[in-house]
């Protein structure tokens, strides 16, 4: 199991844990963190599961696709550390992950 900590729209915290192997955006569905539509259920078309990381890997603080780097584009909200949480692959290394939910467009 890796754990992740996630600040959530209203700035509480959350502490959850999953197996690797699934997106990020399941992981934070799965388990409870509605402001995490995933309108689109992970095929990188509604930007609906925007976040930022705020501590994690460095493979992790870039668009992974010209396709998220454009839907991220089309973000009101979109900072440096943005991504689509759909396009994240949790791996054991992301134990201790930090997210934080982006606003809502
Ligand atoms: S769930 Fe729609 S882009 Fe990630």
């Amino acid at each position: 199991m890796i754990s992740i900590s996630v600040t959530r729209r209203d700035d509480g915290q959350s502490s959850i844990s999953v197996e690797p192997g699934g997106t990020l955006m399941e992981a934070l569905r799965d388990n409870g963190i509605d402001d995490i539509l995933a309108i689109c259920g992970g095929c990188c078309a509604c930007a609906t599961c925007h976040v930022y990381i705020e501590d994690g890997r460095d493979e992790l603080k870039a668009p992974a696709s010209e396709d998220e780097n454009d839907l991220l584009d089309t973000s009101e909200y979109r900072q440096e550390q943005s991504r689509l949480s759909c396009q994240i692959t949790l791996t054991p290394e992301d134990d201790g992950l930090k997210v934080r939910v982006a606003p809502e467009d």
